[in-house]
């Protein structure tokens, strides 16, 4: 019998999640088919009904279900609860779980890359869903300083109240300055912007951000042409989807598999 994933989001028809894992599930030799769910959030309640109906037997989250999902789940592993977002499902035994891979994906993305995060101030841009779980990875590496730069304040607030951050209101981010920066709020998702100036990019070694959609965003384009080693969205995920097929399969996924998985995403993107 072939097992039914898939990916739920509001908008989810342009999600790569599919090629990474109908890829992995083939490669790996599992019985599995992965599909594109787009859910309104209004209907998010019913169409998790609709999961435990159909017996599907994993989940990817985005945006913007990946908080609002948590109160349909039986179970949110101890990692998701802290980080306050899911954006990972697996029925166990009839139970529905929620677990967070995407703080996975920032770390493997930085290492990949050969990046220090152990002893670097790391700015962040945005506080939002994503924003957290990105804390949460860094915060395991041991940074100096992470400052939180949120439009709307009261979220950079909040952040810090949880992890270890200094909140900073967006008006004062012409001062940001540090080693690492990351951007992970949607301007730039589909359009030619950018959060921040040249004049900022270039105070930072290396310059990272979550949006892939284009893959070399403004941003990243200002700050490869001031200097700083750039690390496109399609890093992280690529790395919270391996961290998604190991969850599902219970196998270990070989390098050599990671590496045909990347090609097919990056050639997904090149192709689009
Ligand atoms: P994700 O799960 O991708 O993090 P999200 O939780 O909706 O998505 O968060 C979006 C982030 O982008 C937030 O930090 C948001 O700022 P607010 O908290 O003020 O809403 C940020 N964002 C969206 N549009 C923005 C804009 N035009 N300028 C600055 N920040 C913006």
């Amino acid at each position: 019998m072939y097992e039914v994933y898939g990916v739920i989001g509001y908008p989810a028809k342009h999600s790569l999640s599919p090629v990474i894992h109908n890829l992995g599930f083939n490669l790996l030799g599992i019985k599995g088919v992965y599909g594109t769910f787009e859910v309104r959030p209004e209907d998010l309640e019913i169409a998790i009904k609709g999961v435990r109906a159909l017996g599907i037997k994993g989940l990817s989250v985005t945006a913007p279900h990946k908080e609002t999902i948590m109160k349909y789940l039986d179970e949110v592993d101890k990692v998701a609860l802290e980080i306050g977002a899911v954006n990972t499902i697996e029925k166990v035994n009839g139970a529905l779980w929620g677990y967070n891979t995407d703080w996975i994906g920032i770390i493997k993305a930085f290492e990949e890359n050969g990046v220090e995060i152990t002893n670097r101030k790391v700015v962040i841009l945005g506080a939002g869903g994503a924003s957290k779980a990105i804390v949460y990875g860094l915060i395991k590496k041991n940074p100096r300083k992470i400052e939180v730069y949120n439009r709307t304040f009261e979220k950079a607030l909040e952040l810090a109240k949880k992890f270890s951050v200094e909140p900073k209101k967006w008006e004062e981010i012409d001062k940001a300055s540090g080693e690492i920066i990351i951007q992970t709020t949607s301007v730039g998702h589909n359009i030619w912007d950018t959060p921040v100036s040249e004049e900022i990019v270039k105070r930072f070694e290396v310059a990272m951000d979550i949006v892939y959609n284009p893959l070399k965003t403004k941003f990243l384009d200002l700050a490869e042409k001031r200097g700083c080693k750039i690390i496109d969205g399609l890093q992280m995920l690529i790395y919270q989807g391996i961290e998604q097929l190991r969850i599902w399969t219970k196998l270990e996924i070989s390098m050599e598999v990671i590496e045909k998985i990347k090609k097919e995403v990056y050639k997904a993107v090149s192709e689009k």
